[in-house]
């Protein structure tokens, strides 16, 4: 694929896409429902102020889940370019799962938050949480029982967006992996790169919604796209 090789700083961003053959199940491609809520009910401030039960409930339930949950090839993918000796790998993630992690990625910014953090809004630490929120455990670090799941949610601002712009503005390459392009400030950052000439590339199951962006675009299940692209990416350079 052209001069791919030659790219050397790559930022790629994720989405719900690049765990749902690890069992994860997406935000929008089920209908978004959770017991009848929309996911936009659930992940908010209000819905935490008006139903901090539910809330707790859903996430305890995601956490839960996760860690029952293995990475798949998509995830090692990633994982085998970043270990690549020449150049930059950021992994800006807007899942919440520690997949890339688990499956050896070291660069990876959560923007959307963890969900195996617990956040204080007491003291604001954030303290690592395999457990549940429901039964309104004491916070690690100052001891008041005011801990929420640590996940961006709709209306709050994502993590590190300083950190990510510079990433971008020093990159030759941007690729957005398994994302419907429906939340921003994510699905802006394909525009955002063009801006800043850098080549874009998408590999997703279907066209997302700002498909028309990318220079490039690849469809297909994550577990075959992605590794396909590292084996090129890595035998070019
Ligand atoms: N391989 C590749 N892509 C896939 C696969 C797969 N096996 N399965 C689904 N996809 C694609 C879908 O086609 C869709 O475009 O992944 C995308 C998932 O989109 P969403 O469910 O909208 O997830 P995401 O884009 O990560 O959502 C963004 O929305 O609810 C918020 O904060 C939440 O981080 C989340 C954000």
């Amino acid at each position: 694929m052209g001069d791919m090789g030659n790219n050397r700083n790559i930022v790629i961003l994720t989405g719900a896409g690049v765990s749902a053959e690890s069992g994860i199940d997406t935000f929008r491609d089920g209908g978004g429902l959770w017991e009848q809520h929309r996911v936009e009910d659930v992940a908010t401030p209000e819905a935490f102020q008006r139903d901090p039960d539910l809330v707790l409930r859903f996430y305890d339930m995601r956490r839960e889940a996760v860690q029952t949950k293995e990475p798949n090839a998509a995830h090692h993918a990633l994982a085998r370019l970043e270990r690549e000796p020449d150049g930059d790998v950021l992994i800006v993630t807007q899942n919440v799962d520690d997949l890339h992690e688990r499956a050896g990625a070291k660069n990876v910014l959560y923007m959307h938050g963890e969900l195996l953090n617990a956040w204080c809004t007491a003291c604001d630490a954030r303290s690592r949480w395999t457990g549940t929120l429901i039964d309104r455990p004491t916070c690690p670090a100052c001891g008041a029982p005011a801990l929420r799941p640590d996940i961006v949610w709709f209306g709050e601002m994502p993590y590190r967006m300083e950190e990510i712009y510079g990433a971008l503005r020093r990159a030759d390459l941007f690729v957005s992996i398994g994302t419907s392009g429906a939340v921003y400030p994510a699905a802006g950052f394909v525009r955002d790169a063009r801006e800043m000439g850098v080549e874009t590339l998408e590999l997703n199951l279907e066209r997302s919604e700002g498909s028309s962006w990318f220079h490039e675009t690849r469809l297909g299940p994550a577990t075959e796209i992605v590794p396909a692209w590292v084996d090129e990416l890595v035998d070019a350079g």
